[in-house]
């Protein structure tokens, strides 16, 4: 009995013991690694576009290989994304709003992949761990679509006589390559486009090499962009355009692709984009990008002008104020890019305010007649004086098709300029100037600018926020 009983207990006591043993090495793989991940969000929450963007990774850079036929609008890509998970992930989504997939690898292995409209879910083999870094490259292939904005814009792949053009705000981005397509997530860019010899290529960044391939007919375009980039600020331009190339005086070298009918029109504005890099770089701060310049379209290409990184799109010869507005774009927006869609004023109003002040420093208005025309209506000083620059709060458009409606423009400019009747110039300008230097290349939301201004200022601004920022009452002096 006695025997029996120590046998029976040594006997379930042998496979208790294996059984914790194996439980241990299981909680060591979990945490060590490779299993027990969850599906990353398919969205990020954005206050107007809650489905864009996705959670659980970050992107730290692009690598798109294209390959473009402009006579039928067909595209095919290779995309490589080097991102990091910021969670154990068992499956994550990219954005993609259209095209067809072929097949999707995850560190080299073929991952498993559905579609469910812009969500592209990927599952790899092997679950990923938090804070590892992962290849995936999605290979894809169709006619990248154009997509109506909610303001009735049209933004996404835009086909024009003898090519086409991608613009991407605020989701355009995701017709044309797979990502994390929000711009709370930055990320590097390599952009390689193929065409049929004849055409011309264009991107973001700098133009690393041009190579023909004598017996394809076709030439190959790398685009390389140094610095973070937002998805949306993303362009590839291809056509039959007259290429320029210049350099401003402290050193930034400019890239001009402009479509043979609007080339007459743009020589003059075009010829002032070194000299506005230069007095955007004393306004404020150094040029936060290795390169700048302009794509022109055929006029009606699109209804508005873009500030793609380093080389804004334009659809026709633009007006000098336009280029100025771009450019001003380059150190608010696309260096200092927004957090959510919510917080579109610290690009426009910063934009629209360095029109102003470009005006004041070239043209002789300065900016306190401007921001008093606006309250006046007088449409003789400024003919957007009588739009309808007071509908709503700035930081607080009423719904997605408002996020580039004129308050987030012009009293937005108004914004900044009540900020400087209250500090005065010097600490202005210096604000000015520290906003951009300090956030360079990050990420700000309303909150962080309204802290950093009182802090870098000294200034109590609550009454300007509440009045010009949050309130919903049309502002009075
Ligand atoms: N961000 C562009 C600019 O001000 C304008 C984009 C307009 N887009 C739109 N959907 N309305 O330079
Ligand atoms: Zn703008």
């Amino acid at each position: 009995m006695v025997h029996r009983a120590l046998a029976l207990r040594s006997v379930s006591a042998a496979p208790a013991a294996v059984a914790a043993a194996v439980l241990l090495a299981l909680t060591t793989a979990c945490t060590g690694g490779t299993v027990q991940g969850r599906p990353g969000a398919s969205g990020l929450r954005d206050p107007y576009f809650p489905k864009a963007g996705n959670g659980g990774y970050q992107v730290e850079h692009y690598d798109l290989r294209l390959a473009y036929e402009p006579d039928s609008g067909s595209l095919d890509g290779v995309a490589t994304l080097t991102a990091k998970a910021t969670q154990g992930l068992s499956s994550f989504n990219l954005d993609l709003d259209g095209m067809t997939v072929q097949g999707v690898t995850v560190q080299g292995e073929g991952a498993r992949f559905n579609r469910t409209g812009h969500e592209l879910t990927v599952r790899p083999a092997d679950d990923l761990k938090k804070g590892e870094t992962f290849r995936t490259e999605v290979r894809y292939s169709g006619r990248p679509r154009t997509l109506e904005d909610p303001d009735g814009s049209q933004e996404g792949w835009i086909r024009t006589e003898d090519g086409a053009v991608a613009v991407g705000e605020p989701l355009g981005s995701m017709t044309w390559f797979p990502g994390n397509h929000h711009p709370s997530d930055k990320a590097t860019y390599d952009i390689t486009v193929d065409v049929p010899r004849g055409y011309e290529a264009v991107s973001n960044g700098e133009l690393r090499s041009r190579t023909e391939d004598p017996a394809g007919g076709r030439t190959v375009f790398a685009w390389h962009g140094t610095e973070p980039m937002a998805g949306y600020l993303a362009t590839v331009a291809i056509g039959k355009y007259a290429i320029s190339t210049g350099r401003s005086r402290t050193g930034v070298p400019v890239y001009n692709a402009v479509t043979p009918g609007e080339a007459a029109d743009s020589a003059a504005p075009l010829a002032r984009i070194p000299e506005i890099v230069d007095w955007g770089s004393r306004r404020f701060g150094p040029y936060p990008f290795s390169s700048a310049g302009a794509i022109v379209e055929p006029a009606g290409t699109l209804g508005y002008a873009l500030e793609t990184q380093t080389r804004p799109v334009y659809p026709g010869a633009p007006a000098l104020e336009i280029v100025v507005h771009e450019l001003a774009h380059q150190w608010y927006g696309n260096s200092v890019s927004p957090k959510s869609w919510k917080d579109m004023w610290l690009n426009e109003g910063f934009a629209t305010y360095a029109e102003w002040l470009w005006s004041e420093d070239h043209e002789g208005i300065t900016a306190q007649e401007r921001f008093e025309a606006f309250l006046a209506g007088d449409t003789d000083v400024d003919p957007a004086a009588g739009t309808e620059w007071d509908a709503f709060p700035p930081a607080a458009p009423p719904a997605a098709g408002q996020i580039s409606g004129e308050p987030v423009y012009y009293r937005g400019a108004m914004v900044l300029h009540r900020i400087r009747q209250e500090v005065g110039d010097e600490k202005f300008f210096a604000l000015l100037r520290d906003w951009a230097t300090d956030h360079r290349g990050g990420n700000v939301s309303t909150a962080d600018f309204t802290a950093y201004a009182e802090r870098r200022t000294g200034h109590d601004l609550r009454k300007v926020w509440d009045v010009w920022l949050y309130g919903k009452a049309r502002p009075t002096l």
